[in-house]
C-alpha cells in the first residue's frame, strides 16, 4: 500500500484577515478546502494510507475529512502539541505508518499546489536507490525557497534552505516540497524536539553520504504561502491550468457553486469562484477572484485578483484590486482598495472613506 505525511502545521498565519478560525489549508480554493485537491491528487496517484501531521487549529480537519473514506482514502490525524518543525512532524507520525523499512513513504508539503506526477517521484525513488527523493522544480528567484543543486545524473549535492548571501544562491532548482522517503530513514530523524527537514535532516543526510535524488521538472507549480499566491492558485484550479479531480464542476472562465446567486449582466472572468450562497448583483465586474460562501457584491462593484470572505459585502462601485476582505467584513459603496489592502474579519468601513491616487 501506498501511504503518505501532508504536513499541515506549523505558523501558517499568511491569510491572517481571513483566518482567524480557519487554518489555511481549509480556505476554499476552487469552490473546496485546499488539502482536498491535494488529498484527491494523492489518492488519483495511488495513496491508499494519509497521515496529517497537525499543529494548529487541527480540530478543524477531522469533522470535514473523517477518516477519508467519503476520498476513497484512509485518514488519519497526529496533532503536536507544540509545532515540532517539518522533520519533528514527519517523526512524529513514524507510529502510524503501515510501510516495511525499505518501502517508500511520500510527504507532501501542505501548502504547495502542483501538477507533479505522483508515481514518477516514487519511479525514480525506486530506480535510482536513493534513500530520499525530492521534486524540484526551477523558479525565477529562489531566495525564498530551499535550493537543492544535483549533479549530472540527478544526484542531490547540496542543501540550502533560504539562502542568505548571493554567493549561496548557486542553482535556480528548489525543493517543491514532496519528497520520498525510504521508511527507514524516517526512523533515524531524531524524536521528541523540533526538527526542521530542510535545515537538519537533509544537510545531515548529505554529509553523512546518503543518496538524496533530485526528479526536476517544468509542470505547474506554486506555493500557496501568501493571499495573492492563494487567489492566483484557486483561479487556475478554475481555469484547469493545473488538473485536481476535487474541483465541482467544469474548469472554465468561473465557477458558480450551487446555491450561489450571480445577475445574468455580472461579469465573471479568470477563473473566478463563487462559493455556496454568495450573491453578485448586476453589473459587477470579477476578475481571478475568490468570493468565499455567503458574501454579498452589490452592482457595478469591480473586483480583480481578491479575496472576499465568507459572509462579507462588498458595496455597489467599490473597487477591489490584491485585496483581502475578512470574514464578515462590510467594504460600503464607493471605496477603492488596492494593492494589499487586507480588511481585518468583521471590520466596517463606511460608503466613500477610502481611494487611492498616483499623486503621492
Ligand atoms: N505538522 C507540522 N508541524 N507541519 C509544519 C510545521 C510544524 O511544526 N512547520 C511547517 N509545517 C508544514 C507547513 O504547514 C507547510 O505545509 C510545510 O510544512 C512547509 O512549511 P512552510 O512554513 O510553508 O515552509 P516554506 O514554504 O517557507 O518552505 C518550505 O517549502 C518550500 C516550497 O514551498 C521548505 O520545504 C522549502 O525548502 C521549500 O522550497
Ligand atoms: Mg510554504
Amino acid at each position: 500500500m501506498t501511504e503518505a505525511i501532508l504536513l499541515v502545521g506549523g505558523k501558517g498565519t499568511r491569510l491572517r484577515p481571513l483566518t482567524v478560525n480557519t487554518p489555511k489549508p481549509m480556505v476554499p480554493a476552487a469552490g473546496v478546502p485546499f488539502l482536498t485537491h491535494q488529498l484527491a491528487r494523492a489518492r488519483a496517484a495511488g495513496v491508499e494510507h494519509i497521515v496529517l501531521a497537525t499543529s494548529y487549529l487541527a480540530e478543524v480537519f477531522e469533522p470535514y475529512f473523517g477518516d477519508g473514506s467519503a476520498f476513497g482514502l484512509s485518514l488519519e490525524y497526529v496533532t503536536e502539541v507544540e509545532p515540532l518543525g517539518t522533520g519533528g512532524a514527519i517523526r512524529n507520525v513514524a507510529d502510524r505508518l503501515h510501510s516495511g523499512p525499505d518501502d517508500p513513504v511520500l510527504i507532501f508539503n501542505g501548502d504547495i499546489l502542483t501538477g507533479l506526477d505522483i508515481r514518477a517521484l516514487v519511479a525514480t525513488h525506486q530506480d535510482s536507490g536513493a534513500d530520499v527523493s525530492l521534486h524540484l522544480t526551477r523558479v525565477p528567484d529562489p531566495r525564498a525557497f530551499g535550493l537543492v543543486p544535483t549533479d549530472g545524473t540527478g544526484r542531490v549535492t547540496a542543501f540550502l534552505e533560504k539562502p542568505q548571501t548571493p554567493e549561496e544562491i548557486v542553482t535556480d532548482q528548489i525543493n517543491a516540497g514532496a519528497y520520498v522517503f525510504r521508511r527507514s530513514v524516517i526512523d533515524t530523524i531524531p524524536a521528541g524536539r523540533p526538527v526542521s527537514v530542510e535545515r537538519e535532516t537533509f544537510p545531515g543526510l548529505l554529509s553523512a553520504g546518503a543518496h538524496l535524488q533530485g526528479m526536476v521538472d517544468s509542470t505547474y507549480w506554486l506555493d500557496l504561502g501568501t493571499p495573492m499566491a492563494f487567489i492566483r492558485g484557486s483561479a487556475d484550479l478554475v481555469l484547469g491550468r493545473v488538473p485536481s479531480p476535487a474541483v465541482p464542476g467544469r474548469r472554465g472562465d468561473r465557477l458558480v457553486l450551487e446555491s450561489a446567486s450571480v445577475a445574468p449582466d455580472a461579469k465573471l472572468t479568470g477563473g473566478t469562484v463563487v462559493c455556496e450562497g454568495a450573491t453578485v448583483a448586476p453589473g459587477a465586474r470579477i476578475d481571478g477572484s475568490v468570493i468565499l460562501r455567503g458574501a454579498v457584491v452589490e452592482e457595478n462593484a469591480v473586483i480583480s485578483s481578491s479575496l472576499v470572505g465568507s459572509g462579507a459585502r462588498v458595496g455597489a462601485r467599490t473597487t477591489l484590486r490584491e485585496t483581502v476582505i475578512g470574514d464578515a467584513a462590510f467594504v460600503g459603496p464607493d471605496n477603492e482598495l488596492r494593492d494589499g489592502a487586507r480588511v481585518w474579519c468583521g471590520a466596517r468601513l463606511p460608503a466613500a472613506s477610502v481611494r487611492f491616487s498616483s499623486d503621492l
